[in-house]
């Protein structure tokens, strides 16, 4: 008789890993008064955006995750696009893609869970080789990750023999091997000039890019990718929501098209939005980025009124608590990059890093 195993025992089955890697049973998940007790301080933070009726859900796996965490000796990374729940309740270090990159490089756990996308779950594995980096869901990708190849940059230097390759941290680690220096949304621009050349090409983002040329005297030469939440926004959007009221503060991510930038009061990163929106004393303000930011800006900025023109990442929103759960208990799936790939990728990153400190 021929015994068939499903698909999901199989991904638990422990592989050669034994004691502290071996695979944990899943714990009981029932929403308990013990449960409710221990993560009452938690249903705090997010009781404005999180229903009551939700919570009995959320609850039990953000109980065992947190138990787990301490367990595993594990840390989890999530990135400001992180639901609330996993924002605020059972993230370590939270921030945009360049503060988690420099947290990753510091940090001391034996694991990291990546709250976020592929691209920051490589980042994180790149500084920190010899740690255990786990991304919740393989399929997290990123539609500007997904639009250029190590083979592209290869081609683009030679049409542009002697010209630098800058690299948003959007990219795959096969990009990151084959560029000068990353950059993020946060230090774009310093970047760029840090560089001390006239002209750049600058991977993969075209808006990105415009904003930078916007910015600086360096010619830049761009790609063609996109943020597929971030061109979704337009300039006539956002002149509405001014129209309706001329009191309201724009605070754009500059992915966005130039002529939503052509509107905003700010522009910056997320955690720039986030400085940004916590500095104003009430008053209305639009995010035009994308939608749980809102509701994780809104736990320490109580006084101003958030106005949402939500575009959701399918990708970000692919990492959640159950699947967080499952990576601590299974340790899956384990990122892994190939060491020649890895230190010329690793160059990159660190060079950025460098540049800030
Ligand atoms: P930040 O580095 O500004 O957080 O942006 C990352 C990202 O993916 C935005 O879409
Ligand atoms: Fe990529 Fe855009 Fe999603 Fe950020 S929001 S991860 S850039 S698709």
């Amino acid at each position: 008789m021929t015994l068939t195993v499903p698909a999901m025992m199989t991904a638990r089955v422990p592989g050669p890993d034994s004691g502290e890697n071996r695979v944990l049973p899943m714990p009981d998940l029932t929403y308990t008064p013990e449960v409710a007790a221990e993560t009452a301080h938690l249903y705090d933070r997010v009781k404005h955006v999180v229903p009551p009726v939700e919570w009995p859900f959320h609850a039990p796996y953000v109980a065992a995750i947190n138990r787990l965490k301490k367990e595993r000796d594990a840390v989890i990374l999530a990135h400001n696009y992180q639901t609330p729940e996993i924002y605020n309740c059972v993230a370590d270090v939270v921030g945009d893609s360049l503060q988690l990159a420099k947290l990753a490089a510091r940090s001391t756990a034996r694991i990291i869970v990546q709250g976020g996308v592929h691209f920051m779950a490589e980042t994180s594995k790149l500084l920190n080789p010899d740690k255990m980096v786990l991304i919740p869901d393989l399929k997290a990708g990123c539609s500007l990750a997904s639009s250029i190849t190590g083979a592209d940059i290869r081609r683009l230097r030679e049409a542009y023999p002697g010209v630098p390759v800058v690299a948003y941290v959007n990219t795959s680690a096969e990009v990151k091997a084959e560029v000068d220096i990353c950059c993020t949304s946060a230090n774009a621009v310093q970047v760029v000039e840090s560089l001390g050349v006239d002209r750049v090409l600058f991977v993969p983002d075209q808006y990105l890019a415009k904003y930078v040329a916007s910015k600086t005297k360096v010619q830049i030469i761009s790609w063609h990718g996109a943020c597929e939440v971030h061109e979704r926004f337009t300039g006539e959007e956002l002149r509405r929501y001014r129209e309706a009221d001329p009191s309201i503060r724009i605070i754009a991510h500059p992915e966005c098209p130039p002529d939503v930038i052509a509107e905003a009061d700010f522009t910056g990163s997320t955690a720039g939005m986030i400085d940004y929106a916590t500095s104003q004393k009430g008053g209305k303000v639009l995010l035009v980025t994308e939608c749980s930011m809102a509701d994780n800006v809104a736990a320490s900025a109580r006084d101003v009124e958030f106005v949402r023109p939500c575009n959701l990442c399918p990708h970000m929103k692919r990492i959640t608590l159950p699947k967080i759960l499952d990576s601590l208990l299974t340790l899956q799936h384990r990122v892994e990059i190939p060491e020649e790939l890895a230190v010329r990728a690793r160059r990159s990153v660190e060079r950025m890093i460098n540049l800030q400190n």
